[in-house]
């Protein structure tokens, strides 16, 4: 990992002086201590003793209109998150974290969200293809004792998505607090394919949190220590040093079958992990974020930044124990923010551990069919847009939800190059789309990203090319969202927003949000 002290352009607007700080005396030694002191890890310190806890599963049968329903309560309570303390948490349908969904491709769905928490909220599904209005962003809020009742045709492939709360400058602290949960969207060709999916038994999901907590219990949402916002890094908001795995602390998941199928989620507000197990061995990448990979591929290690997910397969051995494990991450954030964001630590996240007689597996497969196309755009034909990603805005503006940044023409494939201006973690994620990243400053990029997806770490200083193909949903007047999903940043503003309109009618299309500045915090 290269430790650069290049100096990111602009640096100096944003990081409270920055190194401009540095010269002065005294500084040196507070700031010797406090970066020797952000090196975190639990390695060592777990014994694993918390059998994993599943999300409960909603899998609804369609009722007499042909829909599915989908009943979630988002409400405060108290959770047991570590041994013998008491946590305030919120959650749905529970105090912490909310079930699993589970739908396919052709189904239509009907939920009815009851915000029973004492603060308005909205809920996203992040990953799903479905009308601006149903999406859940900022400007769906769901006042506290009201219901929001989104429908939709679910008409996307097979994929792992999730969905987490998105009001405009809250979404952190409310995803902190524990409302998220996962989707697992199926269809024909995932039926069919040779994939463990007993879904808790052989197909898994994990999602991975990280906190800080109070001695008492409660969550700790301090996120800045003085001497390290002179440093420049105190934009990420909370980074935990408590790993907490479907809301379970210290886990260990019983393996009964020679193959498990893991389903990452990165639920954390803005730590990136960089996973593998402890004994090296080999694991196969069977889907990105936005649906499977025509070829499971084999990997040791896979990055996971906020919002995104892989899902992956593992062979066991009778009797094998291993941990799943996040090594320091390169960010290429430079000295000394690489430190300060996280890429010197080390979490254990969960162990495996295997039974003496394992049930058969389906061996896996060398092709998985039915795998979604690639996204492709024909460079000098497709609409170019340049996002930059600096500080906490994008373009240099700051999330204004009454402007309309962008308007797409519907279907479309456009080339979005996107830069990464600094040297602080950025994440991109866009709504309503599915994109191929293209290359990273002109390379290609490293395996685990290459599939569909709609969350991305932004790995290097300069720009990557992404291929962005949008729905065929139409909404003149309300946006989709596209930003950084460190929720600190998108808190900040660090997001814009965008319709999808019938082409040929862009130029017509509105570029305000009717009644959007309402809804302003
Ligand atoms: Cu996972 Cu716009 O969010
Ligand atoms: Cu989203
Ligand atoms: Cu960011």
């Amino acid at each position: 990992m290269t430790k650069s002290l290049r100096l990111p352009r602009r640096r100096f607007l944003l990081g409270a002086g920055g190194f401009a700080v540095a010269a002065g005396a005294g500084w040196g030694a507070t700031f010797l201590t406090v970066y020797q002191g952000r090196r975190r890890s639990n390695v060592g310190r777990l014994s694993f003793r918390n059998p994993l806890r599943i999300p409960g599963l909603l899998d609804p049968e369609p009722s007499p209109d042909g829909r599915r329903h989908y009943r979630l309560t988002l409400a405060a309570g108290t959770s047991e998150l570590l041994p013998g303390r008491r946590t305030p948490t919120w959650g749905g349908n529970g105090a912490y974290l909310a079930p699993t969904l589970r739908a396919r491709r052709g189904d239509r769905i009907a939920v009815t969200v009851r915000n029973r928490l004492p603060e308005a909220t909205t809920l996203h599904w992040h990953g799903m293809l479905l009308p601006a209005r149903m999406d859940g962003g900022p400007h769906q809020m769901i006042a506290a004792g009201a219901d929001w009742q989104p429908s939709w045709t679910v008409h996307q492939p097979a994929a792992t998505l999730w969905y987490h709360p998105h009001p405009h400058g809250s979404t952190g602290s409310h995803v902190y607090r524990g409302v998220a949960g996962m989707i697992i969207l199926d269809d024909e060709h995932s039926d069919h394919a040779a994939l463990p999916r007993a879904y808790g038994v052989d197909d898994v999901p994990l999602v991975i949190q990280d906190k800080n907590f109070h001695a008492d219990g409660t969550l700790d949402f301090t996120e800045t220590e003085l001497a390290e916002s002179v440093a420049g890094a105190d934009n990420l908001g909370v980074l935990g040093d408590t790993i907490l795995v479907n809301g379970t602390y210290d886990p260990y998941f019983e393996v009964t079958t020679r193959r498990v199928r893991l389903r990452l989620l990165n639920g954390s507000n803005a730590r990136v992990y960089w996973l593998g197990f402890t004994d090296g061995r080999t694991f196969h990448q069977v889907a990105t974020e936005a649906g499977l990979l025509a070829r499971p591929r084999a990997l040791d290690r896979l990055l996971l930044a906020p919002g995104e997910r892989a899902e992956i397969v593992v062979e066991f051995a009778p009797g094998d124990e291993v941990v799943l494990r996040s090594f320091e991450p390169s960010l290429h954030l430079g000295f000394p923010t690489e430190r300060f964001m996280g890429g010197d630590d080390t979490f254990d996240i969960v162990a495996l551990r295997a039974a003496r007689d394992l049930g058969s597996s389906p061996a896996l497969p060398t092709r998985l069919d039915g795998a979604p196309a690639l996204v492709e755009a024909v460079p000098g034909a497709a609409r170019r847009r340049h996002f930059e990603f600096t500080g906490l805005q994008i373009n240099g503006k700051t999330m204004d939800m009454s402007r309309i940044d962008e308007v797409v023409p519907a279907g479309a494939t456009e080339i979005w190059e996107v830069e990464r201006g600094d040297e602080w973690v950025h994440v991109l994620h866009v709504h309503g789309a599915v994109f191929q990243v293209l290359d990273i400053n002109g390379k290609e990029p490293p395996p685990y990203v290459r599939g569909p997806k709609d969350t991305f770490y932004l790995h290097e200083f300069g720009t990557a090319r992404l291929a962005v193909r949008f729905d065929t949903l139409t909404d003149p007047e309300a946006p989709y969202m596209y930003h950084c999903h460190v929720l600190r940043h998108e808190d900040e503003g660090m997001m814009g927003q965008f319709t999808v309109v019938r082409p040929g009618t862009e130029d017509r299309a509105p570029r305000i949000v009717a009644g959007g500045a309402a809804h302003h915090h």
